[in-house]
Protein backbone atom coordinates (compact mmCIF):
# COMPACT_ATOMS: atom_id res chain seq x y z
CA UNK A 1 0.00 0.00 0.00
CA UNK A 2 1.37 3.24 -0.80
CA UNK A 3 -0.40 6.35 1.50
CA UNK A 4 0.12 10.03 -0.53
CA UNK A 5 -1.09 13.31 0.22
CA UNK A 6 -0.48 15.78 -2.65
CA UNK A 7 -2.06 19.19 -2.64
CA UNK A 8 -1.03 20.07 -6.22
CA UNK A 9 -0.41 16.61 -7.87
CA UNK A 10 3.72 16.41 -7.05
CA UNK A 11 3.76 13.76 -4.37
CA UNK A 12 0.28 11.98 -6.26
CA UNK A 13 2.46 11.78 -9.73
CA UNK A 14 5.40 10.34 -7.36
CA UNK A 15 3.26 8.00 -5.32
CA UNK A 16 1.57 6.70 -8.45
CA UNK A 17 4.94 5.84 -10.01
CA UNK A 18 6.44 3.82 -7.06
CA UNK A 19 2.74 2.05 -6.65
CA UNK A 20 2.81 0.88 -10.58
CA UNK A 21 6.50 -0.09 -10.39
CA UNK A 22 5.79 -2.25 -6.74
CA UNK A 23 2.65 -3.33 -7.71
CA UNK A 24 0.95 -1.67 -4.73
CA UNK A 25 -2.42 -0.13 -4.24
CA UNK A 26 -2.35 3.85 -3.77
CA UNK A 27 -4.35 5.82 -0.89
CA UNK A 28 -4.96 8.84 -0.24
CA UNK A 29 -4.38 10.37 3.10
CA UNK A 30 -6.83 13.03 3.30
CA UNK A 31 -9.43 10.94 1.84
CA UNK A 32 -8.57 8.40 4.35
CA UNK A 33 -8.62 10.87 7.26
CA UNK A 34 -11.86 12.59 6.12
CA UNK A 35 -13.26 8.77 6.31
CA UNK A 36 -12.09 8.13 9.78
CA UNK A 37 -10.11 5.21 8.05
CA UNK A 38 -6.99 3.85 9.84
CA UNK A 39 -6.76 0.63 9.60
CA UNK A 40 -4.95 -1.51 7.32
CA UNK A 41 -3.91 -4.96 7.42
CA UNK A 42 -0.65 -5.91 5.22
CA UNK A 43 -0.83 -8.69 2.95
CA UNK A 44 2.65 -10.71 2.92
CA UNK A 45 5.38 -9.32 1.50
CA UNK A 46 3.02 -6.23 0.52
CA UNK A 47 5.39 -3.14 1.04
CA UNK A 48 4.19 0.06 2.95
CA UNK A 49 4.70 3.83 1.47
CA UNK A 50 3.82 6.99 2.27
CA UNK A 51 4.49 9.59 -0.30
CA UNK A 52 4.03 13.74 0.74
CA UNK A 53 5.25 17.38 0.10
CA UNK A 54 7.71 19.26 2.51
CA UNK A 55 5.62 22.01 4.08
CA UNK A 56 8.01 24.24 5.81
CA UNK A 57 11.02 21.73 6.28
CA UNK A 58 8.49 19.47 7.90
CA UNK A 59 5.43 16.67 6.74
CA UNK A 60 2.29 18.21 6.48
CA UNK A 61 0.53 18.04 10.16
CA UNK A 62 -2.23 15.57 8.56
CA UNK A 63 0.49 13.38 7.60
CA UNK A 64 2.04 12.79 10.78
CA UNK A 65 -0.70 12.67 12.42
CA UNK A 66 -2.06 10.55 10.09
CA UNK A 67 0.76 7.96 10.95
CA UNK A 68 0.05 8.30 14.54
CA UNK A 69 -2.89 7.05 13.75
CA UNK A 70 -2.58 4.22 11.88
CA UNK A 71 -3.90 0.50 12.86
CA UNK A 72 -1.95 -1.40 11.00
CA UNK A 73 -2.02 -5.36 10.96
CA UNK A 74 0.78 -7.80 10.07
CA UNK A 75 2.93 -10.23 10.64
CA UNK A 76 6.75 -10.62 10.38
CA UNK A 77 8.99 -7.67 9.83
CA UNK A 78 7.18 -5.14 7.45
CA UNK A 79 9.07 -3.15 4.57
CA UNK A 80 8.12 0.56 5.31
CA UNK A 81 9.41 3.61 3.53
CA UNK A 82 8.65 7.30 2.79
CA UNK A 83 9.05 9.71 -0.04
CA UNK A 84 8.75 13.59 0.36
CA UNK A 85 8.90 15.91 -2.51
CA UNK A 86 9.81 19.41 -2.44
CA UNK A 87 11.11 22.54 -4.01
CA UNK A 88 14.38 22.74 -2.93
CA UNK A 89 15.07 21.32 0.55
CA UNK A 90 13.65 18.69 2.82
CA UNK A 91 15.57 19.69 6.40
CA UNK A 92 14.68 17.27 8.38
CA UNK A 93 11.45 16.49 7.33
CA UNK A 94 12.53 12.43 7.15
CA UNK A 95 13.59 12.65 10.94
CA UNK A 96 10.33 13.88 11.77
CA UNK A 97 8.35 11.84 10.22
CA UNK A 98 10.40 8.90 11.06
CA UNK A 99 9.61 9.93 14.69
CA UNK A 100 5.90 9.64 14.27
CA UNK A 101 6.26 6.57 12.87
CA UNK A 102 8.20 5.54 15.94
CA UNK A 103 5.41 6.44 18.15
CA UNK A 104 3.62 4.11 16.55
CA UNK A 105 5.61 1.10 17.00
CA UNK A 106 6.17 0.97 13.49
CA UNK A 107 10.20 1.39 11.84
CA UNK A 108 10.97 2.95 8.49
CA UNK A 109 13.47 1.15 6.32
CA UNK A 110 14.41 3.68 4.05
CA UNK A 111 13.38 7.70 3.21
CA UNK A 112 14.01 9.76 0.01
CA UNK A 113 13.36 13.28 -1.20
CA UNK A 114 13.03 14.18 -4.72
CA UNK A 115 12.88 17.60 -5.99
CA UNK A 116 10.10 18.69 -8.17
CA UNK A 117 8.33 22.06 -8.62
CA UNK A 118 7.94 24.27 -6.08
CA UNK A 119 4.35 25.19 -5.72
CA UNK A 120 4.50 27.43 -2.84
CA UNK A 121 3.11 30.49 -4.52
CA UNK A 122 1.75 32.75 -1.33
CA UNK A 123 5.74 33.43 -0.53
CA UNK A 124 7.28 32.78 -4.28
CA UNK A 125 7.27 32.99 -8.12
CA UNK A 126 6.78 29.61 -9.46
CA UNK A 127 9.31 27.89 -11.28
CA UNK A 128 9.93 28.63 -15.29
CA UNK A 129 9.21 26.27 -17.81
CA UNK A 130 13.23 25.39 -18.07
CA UNK A 131 13.24 24.51 -14.21
CA UNK A 132 9.86 22.39 -14.33
CA UNK A 133 11.25 20.91 -17.18
CA UNK A 134 14.69 20.45 -15.59
CA UNK A 135 13.19 18.81 -12.04
CA UNK A 136 10.86 16.65 -13.37
CA UNK A 137 13.84 14.98 -16.07
CA UNK A 138 15.91 14.75 -12.63
CA UNK A 139 13.09 13.43 -10.68
CA UNK A 140 12.30 10.32 -13.11
CA UNK A 141 15.64 9.19 -12.49
CA UNK A 142 15.13 9.88 -9.00
CA UNK A 143 12.07 7.67 -8.91
CA UNK A 144 14.09 4.84 -10.84
CA UNK A 145 16.33 4.99 -8.03
CA UNK A 146 13.98 5.15 -5.23
CA UNK A 147 12.09 2.34 -6.73
CA UNK A 148 15.32 -0.37 -7.77
CA UNK A 149 16.15 0.44 -3.65
CA UNK A 150 12.56 -0.03 -2.40
CA UNK A 151 12.47 -3.68 -4.28
CA UNK A 152 15.59 -4.62 -3.15
CA UNK A 153 14.13 -3.78 0.75
CA UNK A 154 17.26 -1.64 1.09
CA UNK A 155 17.19 -0.72 4.93
CA UNK A 156 18.86 1.99 7.11
CA UNK A 157 19.07 3.39 3.32
CA UNK A 158 18.02 6.89 3.10
CA UNK A 159 18.78 9.72 0.36
CA UNK A 160 17.26 12.91 1.96
CA UNK A 161 18.49 16.43 0.47
CA UNK A 162 18.19 18.28 3.76
CA UNK A 163 19.90 21.59 2.78
CA UNK A 164 21.92 23.83 5.00
CA UNK A 165 20.64 25.06 8.77
CA UNK A 166 18.24 22.13 8.56
CA UNK A 167 17.90 22.22 12.54
CA UNK A 168 17.00 25.85 12.87
CA UNK A 169 14.66 25.76 9.76
CA UNK A 170 12.63 22.44 10.95
CA UNK A 171 12.95 23.22 14.47
CA UNK A 172 12.09 26.78 14.32
CA UNK A 173 10.50 27.72 11.41
CA UNK A 174 8.02 25.04 11.09
CA UNK A 175 6.67 25.60 14.10
CA UNK A 176 6.37 29.02 13.82
CA UNK A 177 4.18 28.25 10.17
CA UNK A 178 2.07 25.72 12.14
CA UNK A 179 1.32 28.69 14.34
CA UNK A 180 0.80 31.60 11.91
CA UNK A 181 1.39 29.95 8.56
CA UNK A 182 -1.93 28.06 7.86
CA UNK A 183 -4.31 30.78 8.54
CA UNK A 184 -7.33 30.74 5.91
CA UNK A 185 -7.76 34.28 6.67
CA UNK A 186 -6.04 35.58 3.49
CA UNK A 187 -7.56 33.72 1.19
CA UNK A 188 -10.38 35.56 -1.08
CA UNK A 189 -12.16 35.12 -4.22
CA UNK A 190 -12.28 37.56 -6.89
CA UNK A 191 -15.02 38.84 -9.09
CA UNK A 192 -13.28 36.39 -11.72
CA UNK A 193 -15.07 33.31 -10.16
CA UNK A 194 -17.25 31.23 -11.84
CA UNK A 195 -18.62 29.36 -9.34
CA UNK A 196 -17.59 25.96 -10.35
CA UNK A 197 -17.08 24.67 -6.90
CA UNK A 198 -13.47 23.05 -7.99
CA UNK A 199 -11.99 24.53 -5.04
CA UNK A 200 -14.41 22.55 -2.79
CA UNK A 201 -14.11 19.55 -3.86
CA UNK A 202 -10.27 19.74 -4.16
CA UNK A 203 -9.67 20.92 -0.73
CA UNK A 204 -7.81 18.65 1.42
CA UNK A 205 -8.95 19.72 4.56
CA UNK A 206 -12.62 19.92 3.15
CA UNK A 207 -12.59 23.52 4.95
CA UNK A 208 -14.23 24.93 1.57
CA UNK A 209 -18.02 25.51 1.43
CA UNK A 210 -19.71 26.92 -2.05
CA UNK A 211 -22.22 29.31 -0.46
CA UNK A 212 -24.41 31.33 -3.05
CA UNK A 213 -22.16 30.07 -5.95
CA UNK A 214 -18.60 31.47 -3.92
CA UNK A 215 -16.19 29.56 -1.81
CA UNK A 216 -16.17 30.29 1.76
CA UNK A 217 -13.28 28.91 3.52
CA UNK A 218 -15.31 27.59 7.07
CA UNK A 219 -12.14 27.19 9.17
CA UNK A 220 -9.73 29.50 10.84
CA UNK A 221 -6.49 27.00 9.93
CA UNK A 222 -6.27 24.30 7.01
CA UNK A 223 -3.72 22.00 5.61
CA UNK A 224 -1.66 24.88 3.20
CA UNK A 225 -1.71 22.33 0.43
CA UNK A 226 -2.61 25.57 -1.92
CA UNK A 227 -4.78 23.16 -3.86
CA UNK A 228 -7.65 25.44 -4.30
CA UNK A 229 -5.62 28.90 -5.40
CA UNK A 230 -3.32 26.76 -7.62
CA UNK A 231 -6.33 24.64 -8.99
CA UNK A 232 -9.01 27.26 -9.67
CA UNK A 233 -9.88 27.63 -13.51
CA UNK A 234 -10.41 30.91 -13.39
CA UNK A 235 -7.49 32.02 -11.53
CA UNK A 236 -10.26 33.84 -8.79
CA UNK A 237 -8.17 32.68 -5.17
CA UNK A 238 -5.84 35.08 -3.80
CA UNK A 239 -3.74 34.84 -1.00
CA UNK A 240 -3.10 38.31 0.73
CA UNK A 241 -1.47 40.92 -1.50
CA UNK A 242 1.03 38.73 -3.11
CA UNK A 243 -0.65 36.46 -5.51
CA UNK A 244 -2.42 38.54 -7.88
CA UNK A 245 0.19 38.71 -10.19
CA UNK A 246 1.88 35.40 -10.07
CA UNK A 247 1.78 32.22 -12.19
CA UNK A 248 0.07 29.19 -10.69
CA UNK A 249 1.71 25.46 -10.40
CA UNK A 250 -0.29 22.27 -10.78
CA UNK A 251 1.58 19.00 -11.90
CA UNK A 252 0.40 18.26 -15.56
CA UNK A 253 -0.91 14.97 -13.69
CA UNK A 254 -3.84 16.44 -12.40
CA UNK A 255 -4.55 18.51 -15.64
CA UNK A 256 -4.49 15.70 -17.84
CA UNK A 257 -5.57 12.89 -15.73
CA UNK A 258 -8.81 14.56 -14.35
CA UNK A 259 -8.59 17.22 -16.89
CA UNK A 260 -10.18 19.73 -13.64
CA UNK A 261 -13.65 17.67 -13.59
CA UNK A 262 -15.47 16.52 -10.91
CA UNK A 263 -15.55 12.68 -11.17
CA UNK A 264 -18.09 11.97 -8.04
C1 LIG B 1 2.97 25.57 2.70
C2 LIG B 1 4.11 25.06 1.87
C3 LIG B 1 5.38 24.99 2.40
C4 LIG B 1 6.44 24.49 1.63
N1 LIG B 1 7.68 24.38 2.21
C5 LIG B 1 8.70 23.87 1.49
C6 LIG B 1 9.99 23.67 2.10
O1 LIG B 1 10.19 23.88 3.28
N2 LIG B 1 11.00 23.22 1.32
C7 LIG B 1 10.83 22.95 -0.01
O2 LIG B 1 11.79 22.59 -0.67
N3 LIG B 1 9.60 23.06 -0.60
C8 LIG B 1 8.53 23.52 0.12
N4 LIG B 1 7.29 23.64 -0.46
C9 LIG B 1 7.10 23.15 -1.84
C10 LIG B 1 6.45 21.77 -1.88
O3 LIG B 1 7.01 20.92 -0.90
C11 LIG B 1 6.63 21.10 -3.25
O4 LIG B 1 6.26 21.91 -4.30
C12 LIG B 1 5.85 19.78 -3.27
O5 LIG B 1 6.38 18.96 -4.27
C13 LIG B 1 4.37 19.97 -3.52
O6 LIG B 1 3.77 18.71 -3.55
P1 LIG B 1 2.28 18.43 -4.06
O7 LIG B 1 2.23 18.90 -5.50
O8 LIG B 1 2.14 16.96 -3.96
O9 LIG B 1 1.34 19.18 -3.20
C14 LIG B 1 6.22 24.10 0.29
C15 LIG B 1 4.93 24.19 -0.24
C16 LIG B 1 3.88 24.65 0.53
C17 LIG B 1 2.50 24.70 -0.06
S1 LIG C 1 -12.40 26.92 -8.31
FE1 LIG C 1 -12.20 29.13 -8.72
S2 LIG C 1 -13.81 29.57 -10.22
FE2 LIG C 1 -14.32 27.59 -9.32
S3 LIG C 1 -15.70 28.10 -7.60
FE3 LIG C 1 -13.61 28.01 -6.76
S4 LIG C 1 -12.91 30.13 -6.85
FE4 LIG C 1 -14.68 30.02 -8.19
S1 LIG D 1 -8.30 25.77 1.84
FE1 LIG D 1 -6.96 25.59 0.07
S2 LIG D 1 -4.91 25.46 0.95
FE2 LIG D 1 -6.34 25.02 2.59
S3 LIG D 1 -6.52 22.78 2.61
FE3 LIG D 1 -8.18 23.59 1.34
S4 LIG D 1 -7.36 23.52 -0.73
FE4 LIG D 1 -5.62 23.32 0.67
Amino acid sequence: MIYYFSGTGNSYAAAKTLAEGLGEDLMDISVAAKENNYTHTLAEGEKLGFVFPVYAWAPPRVVTEFVKNLELYYSGDPYIFAVCTCGSSAGKTMDIFEKALEENGLMLDSGFSVIMPDNCITLFEPDSAEEVAEKFEKAEQTLDNILRAVKLGWSDFFRVKRGRFSTVLSGIANPAFTLGGMKTKPFYVTDACIGCGLCEYHCTSGCIEMTAGRPVWTEDQCHMCLACINRCPAQAIQYGKKTANRGRYVHPIYQTEENGEMTE
